[in-house]
């Protein structure tokens, strides 16, 4: 690899962004210039070990080599067809997707709010068809703290102030009931109800794991009200968890799972609508598409990735190295540490507030060579590639305590 020519500093490429750049971010001021596997390299050459792993969609590394491999041989031969046409690559990547999620059909798309969004739209033509709910009266039944991404109709149901201040009027159609209340969930269910949408962990809202029992009383009650399970596992999803699907932990199939995320192995963006036949079937041509979604060199990607996960793998490496994470933090409890909810290799990790923000920390961990996300208040989630090595986990948490020590 060739060193790319060099102008501008770190600081002078953070400065040159402000003018520019929208400020919809507050980026820790670290300027990446390369990676590789859990590691990453700034312009002036200082290595992090990157415990974020681009919120889960790199999983599977900085530049694995079997998704490099398959992105560049894709490359030499076809990046873009639209689906006016059909492509060579889309038909082994729906067949081996739906098998490894144990599902029908996929419709694929791009971002992750794009799947929400046409889960949504699957959800509500749905209703209509086959459940035979009066047009423009089907409900979809959310959670309290949930994230789904940033389109209108998405933060039309957040429940998160900064993320929908100023973006009305909103869209109808939505019921928000508290998260891990399965007695309130059943309440708001009707004969309108199309779906219950949700996180089968909350990620954005710290790594909120549900009791057990959550996601198989969701099941049940989905089942017996007559509407559809619809889980966003566009964080939770691929591994991350332990298992391929986190509604794996209780054995529980939804009607609709949404992918995003990993699906694009950390190098296109690639997301997933993938459901029932007798769900995703009530789509006819020209009712929903995407320029982009199911393109040939998403498909190669994204069968590459769907290839690691089938050898299982991954899930076993962030079981294991999950129980790692548990120990290391159960260490730190009360040192520090408040609180924290993990499954897998992903942890929501709450700070005593008198040691700083969920920023502060994230700032005195860089400095320490390691990169971490806050979320709400004095929060920090930890969520590396599951290719991390335990050294490298144990070396991580080992600066985390350092600096709740500091
Ligand atoms: C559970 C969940 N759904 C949807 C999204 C939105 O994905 P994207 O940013 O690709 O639109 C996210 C992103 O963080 C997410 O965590």
């Amino acid at each position: 690899m060739t060193a790319p020519v060099r102008t501008r500093t770190s600081e002078e490429l953070i400065r040159a962004e402000e003018p520019v750049l929208a400020h919809n971010y507050h980026p820790l001021p670290v300027v990446v210039a390369r990676a590789e596997g859990a590691w990453v390299e700034d312009v002036e050459g200082r290595r992090y070990l990157d415990m974020l792993a681009g919120y889960s969609a790199l999983n599977f590394g900085h530049r694995h080599p079997a998704l490099i491999d398959a992105a560049h041989a894709q490359l030499d031969r076809l990046t873009l067809t639209s689906r006016a046409f059909h492509n060579d690559r889309l038909a082994e990547f729906a067949e081996r997707l739906a098998r490894l999620t144990g599902q029908d059909m996929v419709l694929p798309m791009n971002t992750g709010a794009e799947a929400v969004e046409s889960g949504i739209k699957v959800a509500r033509k749905w209703a209509y068809e086959v459940k035979g709910v009066p047009a423009d009266r089907a409900t979809i039944v959310v959670a309290d703290g949930n994230f789904h991404g940033r389109t209108t109709t998405v933060v039309s149901f957040s429940t998160d102030e900064t993320a929908r201040s100023g973006f009305g009027p909103f869209t109808p159609g939505f019921r928000i009931v508290p998260y891990n209340d399965l007695a309130a969930l059943e309440a708001a269910i009707d004969e309108t109800t199309a779906a219950v949408l949700i996180e089968p962990i909350q990620g954005e809202a710290g790594v909120i794991v549900p009791d057990d029992g959550y996601l198989a009383g969701v099941r049940e009650l989905t089942r017996r009200a007559g509407c559809l399970f619809v889980a966003d596992e566009i964080q939770s999803g691929l591994g991350r968890t332990g298992r391929t699907l986190a509604v794996e932990h209780e054995n529980v199939v939804p009607d609709v799972v949404l992918l995003g995320k990993a699906l694009g192995g950390g190098i296109v963006p690639v997301s997933a609508v993938v459901g029932r036949r007798e769900v995703l079937g009530v789509l006819r041509p020209g009712e929903h598409g995407s320029t982009f979604g199911g393109n040939p060199l998403a498909a190669a990607v994204g069968t590459a990735v769907v290839e690691l996960l089938e050898t299982g793998e991954f899930q076993l490496r962030a079981a294991e190295l999950g129980a790692v994470l548990r120990e290391e933090l159960d260490a730190l409890l009360g040192r520090g540490v408040v609180a924290f909810r993990a499954r897998g290799l992903w942890a929501g990790v709450d700070v005593d507030p008198a040691i700083g923000t969920g920023r502060e920390i994230s700032e005195r961990l860089m400095r320490e060579g390691i990169l971490v996300k806050d979320t709400h208040g004095s929060t920090i989630r930890l969520a590396p590639p599951l290719t991390v090595t335990e050294a490298e986990l144990r070396a991580a948490l080992a600066s985390l305590a350092k600096v709740l020590a500091a």
